[in-house]
């Protein structure tokens, strides 16, 4: 059986470097042979920075996924083209930089990562991510093991909708971006194991990882204003996928906060 786990979406530059300094340690603990990040707001709000980057695949991810985000942070770009292992969307036009999915070995099985962009209430106009992610698997056929998708998103339905088509054809879609963690891990009829969002790594208290003043300022005089990163103690929210290599499919979902 192949331990996939993945966290959600890293709040800040201080969540990163914290949560970097624990992976080690619950990659042992856990007995986990792929461990998947999101990214997404790692250098705080518009995507993560090369150096929040660089310290989490060095603390122990092995893939950073992305979403909305992803590609604001200008200097992430050259990175973005020279690494692999971190991912933008797949269904953004293919001049953007980067790669929405990448082949990586876990245990000797290679595993085909997908990180793909909603399009129910998100801003950024990119392509049908269900016709997207077809085309790739299409593509890679014979050339992976095990399929996992992040699927970056807000709508709940729309997550659901991409779990039930993808069901029997990957191990795991997990979704992203909400930073609230859901309470519906299952594995679909076909044998997909499914969430539909993981929630976040940040500070607790405020909300989903900014401070509550900066985010309430908005609410109360609807001006813009700048976000502050929550403080206080860091958690992060995860799900671990265990899958059986030989037929792709999920056995088990199970939800974990690592404190
Ligand atoms: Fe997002």
């Amino acid at each position: 059986m192949l331990r996939i786990m993945a966290i959600g979406d890293v709040t800040s530059p201080a969540a990163a470097l914290w949560l970097s300094s624990r992976l080690w340690e619950v990659r042992r603990q856990h007995s986990i042979d792929l461990l998947l990040v999101n990214a997404e707001n790692a250098g705080f709000i518009m995507g993560p920075s090369a150096d929040s980057a660089k310290r989490l695949l060095e603390g122990g991810a092995d893939v950073l996924t992305g979403g909305n985000h992803m590609l604001q942070n200008f200097s992430l770009h050259k990175t973005l083209e020279e690494n692999p292992r971190i991912l933008r969307p797949i269904n953004y036009p293919a001049a953007a930089p980067g790669l929405g999915y990448t082949v990586v070995d876990a245990k000797g099985y290679r595993v085909l990562v997908l990180n793909a962009l909603g399009r129910v209430h998100m801003d950024t106009l990119t392509d049908s991510p269900f016709t997207a992610i077809d085309a790739a698997l299409q593509r890679e056929k014979g050339r992976y093991d095990v399929a996992v998708l992040d699927f970056h998103a807000e709508a709940t339905g729309e997550k659901l909708a991409i779990g039930h088509h993808l069901d029997g054809r990957v191990a795991a879609v997990f979704g992203t971006h909400t930073h609230v963690p859901t309470a519906d891990t299952k594995i679909l009829p076909k044998g997909t194991g499914y969430v539909s969002d993981l929630g976040m790594c940040g500070a607790d208290g405020g909300i989903i990882g900014m401070s509550a003043e900066s985010v309430l300022h908005r609410y109360l005089t609807s001006l813009p204003g700048k976000f502050q990163a929550a403080e206080g103690p860091m958690y992060a929210d995860a799900v671990i996928f265990t899958v059986d290599e030989a037929s792709g499919s999920a056995k088990a979902v199970e939800r974990i906060r690592i404190d």
